[in-house]
């Protein structure tokens, strides 16, 4: 399937919200979507979409302040999972972290998720600590990028 990403607008919102219910168990509400595309100037969020049927299958959002990155959120529909779209998402993200000048970028992930470990200790995040019971009952692993490592 070919994929294209584009930025994600508010006519984008049923489908990411019905994608973000699949996939996390506190999902993010589409008031809390719509204020950080069109309330908060560092953030970035874009949807990867279907070029055969116009389908958002996933998206990602990351906050560039400064020399600094944070993924805030990242997911793929569950039916197009394992097929390198949560790759070129992540991807298309360090890389505008980058041109915006960031040297690093951090991101929080559940202890337990070991499908998203995986996808990022793929790309060389590296664990750097741990936020106890930051998902009420669960550690978060923080995990960083670094652009000079590489
Ligand atoms: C995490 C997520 C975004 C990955 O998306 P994806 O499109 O399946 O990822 P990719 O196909 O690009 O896979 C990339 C890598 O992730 C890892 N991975 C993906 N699925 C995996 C699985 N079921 N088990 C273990 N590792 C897995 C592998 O390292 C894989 O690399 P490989 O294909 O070379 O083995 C997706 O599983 C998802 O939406 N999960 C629910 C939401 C979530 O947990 N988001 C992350 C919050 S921190």
């Amino acid at each position: 399937m070919q994929v294209e990403i584009a930025p994600m607008t508010v006519n984008d919102l049923n489908e990411v919200v019905d994608i973000e219910h699949n996939s996390f168990s506190f999902p993010w509400s589409r008031n809390s979507f719509y204020g950080e595309i069109r309330e908060n100037r560092y953030a970035y969020y874009i949807v990867a979409r279907s070029k055969d049927d116009g389908r958002i299958i996933g998206y990602g959002g990351i906050w560039v302040l400064f020399d600094e990155g944070h993924i805030t959120t990242l997911a793929v529909h569950p039916l197009y999972r394992q097929a390198g779209a949560g790759s070129f998402l992540l991807d298309h993200m360090l890389k505008k972290a980058h041109t915006k000048g960031a040297r690093q970028v951090f991101l929080e992930v559940r202890d337990s998720n070991q499908t998203a470990r995986g996808l990022y200790e793929k790309f060389k995040f590296k664990e750097i600590g741990r936020r106890k019971n930051y998902y009420y009952n669960e550690d978060a692993l923080v995990m960083v990028y670094s652009f000079t490592s590489v």
